[in-house]
């Protein structure tokens, strides 16, 4: 069979960023230290293909703290990187369950920023997707009514403070920077007063990964980026490769997802991962259009990532005579 040519464009940096990487390790080293079952509240990150190979060591997924029978409640609970409401922690302690947190760090920055503007006296405006558990547990660091979420430059515009002066904004990390830009720039035509967080919220990892789609999206037939549906980072990438000049991008979880009919006669492909998308499913993508085509690799990359984050003091021990 004669193959036609493919460039495959990789994007670096790509997938897993420095906080989902400190989630699955704390739920591997829990399962190491503690034996299995580890209790993980809600998907440890928003990837099936990590959560269904945690499950396969031991670890148990649930929603909410109820779920976990009583005769387990010695074993720990996980929460997840998105971060949680104080009230998650609160009812963990009330329940007597002894829980690890494996919010990632600079999550846990935004949270402080948050309640920082509230302790200086400011109303707090998120810029954020309604729904999205990092969203939840940040307005759940302040009292109901604290915070105010906005999505669009529209929900600025219907935006009515008590007091336009007295005002502080911080953003989910995993938006699009571009998109941002927008909200923040209205915020602060119509609220001149209004107060940034003392640093970016909007963290290294969806910035690096936004800025190799947009470096590598010009000019392709397609841009493909490994993500869940649920994962708010992969979906950006995908808006973020159109924008830049792709001329179509999809969100694939695997190869066997690939509508080869749709895709037809390509000579240029992009290919990003969210940053909860494993390496090895990258691969597998990779190898599936090796097989349909004469596919060689350009490596597109922007920046190399040094970023790591410790493991929770309780998980050090084991990190250190882990294999
Ligand atoms: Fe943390 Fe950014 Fe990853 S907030 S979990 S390093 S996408």
């Amino acid at each position: 069979m004669n193959r036609s040519p493919l460039t495959i464009r990789l994007c670096g940096p790509r997938g897993f960023c420095a906080g989902v990487d400190r989630a699955i390790q704390i739920v591997v080293l829990a399962l190491k230290k503690y034996g299995a079952p580890v209790y993980v509240r809600h998907e440890i990150v928003h990837n099936r293909f990590v959560v269904e190979g945690l499950e396969a060591l031991g670890a148990v997924f649930v929603e909410e703290l109820d779920e976990i029978p009583q005769e387990h409640h010695a074993q720990p609970v996980i929460f997840s990187a998105h971060g949680v409401a104080k009230s998650v922690p609160a009812d963990a302690e009330a329940r007597n369950l002894f829980y690890l947190d494996a919010t990632c760090p600079l999550v846990s920055k935004v949270h402080k920023q948050a309640m920082r503007h509230e302790r200086l006296g400011r109303h707090v405006v998120l810029i954020g997707h309604k729904g999205h558990p990092e969203v939840i547990g940040t307005m759940g660091q302040l009292p109901p009514g604290a915070v105010t979420l906005v999505e669009t430059v529209a929900d600025v515009d219907a935006f009515d403070p008590a007091d336009p002066a007295a005002l502080g904004f911080v953003t989910q990390t995993t938006l699009s920077v571009d998109d941002t830009a927008d909200v923040i720039e209205r915020l602060n035509q119509r609220f001149p007063e209004i107060t940034a967080p003392a640093a970016e919220s909007i963290c290294y990892a969806t910035t690096n990964r936004q800025d190799a789609v947009k470096q590598a999206a010009p000019g392709c037939d397609l841009f493909v980026v490994v993500g869940a549906p649920n994962s708010s980072n992969s979906k950006r990438l995908v808006e973020v490769a159109l924008k830049a000049g792709a001329k179509k991008s999809i969100l694939l979880q695997r190869a066997h997802e690939i509508d080869w009919d749709a895709i037809g006669d390509i000579r240029l492909l992009g290919l990003s991962a969210g940053a909860s998308a494993p390496e090895v499913v990258v691969a597998e993508i990779i190898d599936a259009f090796k097989a349909r085509f004469d596919a060689t690799i350009e490596l597109a990359e922007t920046v190399q990532e040094t970023e790591n984050f410790l493991v929770n003091r309780e998980l050090r021990d084991v990190e250190l005579t882990a294999a």
